[in-house]
């Protein structure tokens, strides 16, 4: 199936469970915003317990903060935030639509990079087990020439934004002949720079009120904070701090559902380090990241880093790491190395010492930042993107069959377990409630007994349940269950003492945290 359809029934299956719908959706919706149903908060919280849990549990030097959106309006002018937090528009005067022209530019680039790859596929093909992929990269001229005519635009679209000099970007998008989606012309307006942030006021009278921004980062909160937390806490360097929170942008291409939204969660920790070790802790800090990701076991090899030429004002290094959606690799969480620059800008917008002292060198100096920042609601489609999967269950004897599921890690999954009488009398309904009310202390757990038990598997599989527990007529005779797999759809028949400590050790937070 293309990758556009798998994505669209993604879209339509975490509707149609409860997992994320269109705001305001009886009004017609509101463009890149979303509410999380009953199962997508919970894996929405899971998801944040995972990172909280290995950020502030797991490091004696890493505490948490929790800090308002609302902030004074000169924190934005000190980070760059009102000068320098814009898009590059331009639109197509025959569609009518707008669209960002650095992401023109780098859809049109990515194009390379897909023939180059559909050219290796070709060969190896070809050349079976014997093929050396990277000695092909590196010689064939076919793949050589393509390289080259990459490169050669790569340099000057990162020459372009550098300025930004928008004169030149939309040059390269005539050059390039790239053509609207929509209408399919290259009638394309010149460019023009739009800053992402949402602005409101506040108090109460029209003279006395203050214009403010709905904060665009998170990071902003815990660099103003800084010395109140290190002073408080007794923190040392290297020290960081962890904070989950809404941020808001008014993006203007809202695309690719929750990919890129309007109001959006982050999760970002700042750790603050001496001058001149902010490298080796980039490097430690993206391994450790990359770690926590590939720990949920989606498969090592859909993972990438791709490290940035052109850095944003305030960094002097900075990763991102990519996962592969069904519309290709794409950033889940940036690392960046920040530099004194948030410290720096806020030492001098407030006039206030946002120095640390050193006992070890007796001296007071402002901390370099490591940052490292992922949107929740991109973690969240990236963990629905590697667990959606449809799978033909066709019996041997040809009726066809199949189902949706949902092959969640069970440490995120919404619901741990189901418990499911097979048939709604004698007294199996009275031993699965017991069961149920005994485990819901310690589990997300769903109880159900409408509907056959095959049409009970399926709802739970689409969900993505990882253990339906299965009470039959043994379990009045001998006190044993079966536990139902979802993933390999077997059953084991455990006894109902032993259910608790079986599904604790699978769904164990701890155990994941262990594997970082
Ligand atoms: N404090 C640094 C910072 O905000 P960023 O690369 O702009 O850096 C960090 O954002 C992460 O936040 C991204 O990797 C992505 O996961 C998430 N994010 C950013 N913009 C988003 C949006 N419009 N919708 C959803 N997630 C977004």
């Amino acid at each position: 199936m293309a990758h556009e359809d798998i994505f669209k029934k993604l879209v339509s299956h975490c509707k149609e469970y409860g997992y994320v719908f269109p705001s305001s959706e009886i009004y017609d919706g509101l463009a890149a915003v979303y509410d999380y149903g009953q199962y997508g908060v919970e894996l929405k919280n899971n998801i944040k317990k995972y990172w909280w849990d290995s950020m502030v549990l797991m490091h004696d030097n890493i505490v948490g903060l929790d800090s308002a959106i609302f902030m004074h309006p000169t924190i934005w002018k000190a980070s760059g935030h009102v000068d320098a937090f814009n898009d590059p528009l331009i639109d197509n005067k025959d569609s009518k639509k707008r669209y960002r022209a650095d992401v023109l530019i780098e859809e049109h680039l990515e194009k390379f990079s897909e023939k180059i790859d559909r050219e290796v596929e070709k060969a190896k093909a070809r050349f079976g087990e014997k093929f050396d992929e990277a000695l092909y990269r590196s010689t064939n001229p076919r793949i050589l020439e393509i390289q080259e005519k990459y490169d050669l635009l790569h340099k000057k679209f990162i020459d372009a934004m550098a300025g930004p000099d928008l004169a030149a970007i939309r040059q390269i998008i005539i050059d390039s002949e790239i053509v609207c989606p929509v209408s399919g012309t290259r009638n394309w307006t010149e460019v023009r720079q739009f800053n992402l942030m949402f602005s409101t006021e506040i108090g109460a009278t029209s003279d006395g009120a203050m214009k403010i921004y709905l904060r665009p980062e998170t990071a902003q909160g815990i660099f103003v904070n800084f010395l109140n937390v290190q002073k408080t806490g007794r923190m040392k360097l290297p020290f960081g701090i962890a904070q989950i929170g809404k941020a808001f942008r008014n993006e203007i291409v809202a695309r690719q559902f929750i990919f890129r939204m309007r109001e959006f969660e982050q999760m970002e920790m700042q750790f603050f380090v001496k001058p001149g070790t902010e490298l080796e802790w980039f490097r430690q800090w993206k391994e450790a990241r990359m770690k926590w990701h590939r720990a949920l076991g989606f498969g090592d090899e859909n993972y990438r880093f791709h490290d940035h030429d052109k850095l944003a004002h305030y960094a002097n290094a900075a990763s991102d790491i990519e996962y592969k959606f069904p519309f290709g690799f794409k950033e889940v969480e940036g690392i960046h190395s920040r530099t004194d620059f948030d410290l720096k800008q806020h030492q001098e917008y407030s006039g206030k010492k946002m120095q640390y002292f050193d006992p070890e060198k007796n001296e007071s100096y402002i901390p370099y930042v490591i940052e490292t920042s992922i949107g929740v609601d991109r973690m969240f489609l990236q963990v629905m993107a590697a667990s959606y999967y449809e799978e033909d269950l066709t019996r041997e004897d040809g009726v066809p069959d199949s189902r949706v599921v949902l092959r969640l890690p069970s440490v995120l999954a919404p619901v741990k377990l189901a418990v499911l009488p097979l048939v709604r009398k004698d007294t199996l309904p009275e031993i699965s409630r017991r069961i149920s009310d005994e485990l819901k202390f310690d589990f997300n757990c769903q109880y159900d007994e409408k509907d056959s038990i095959g049409k009970r598997y399926r709802r739970q599989d689409a969900i993505g349940t990882p253990y339906c527990i299965t009470i039959d007529y043994q379990s009045v005779d001998d006190e044993t269950v079966t536990i139902r797999y979802r993933d390999t759809m077997l059953q084991e028949r455990v006894p109902i003492s032993r259910l608790r400590a079986i599904i604790a050790d699978k769904v164990s937070l701890r155990e994941q945290l262990k594997k970082l």
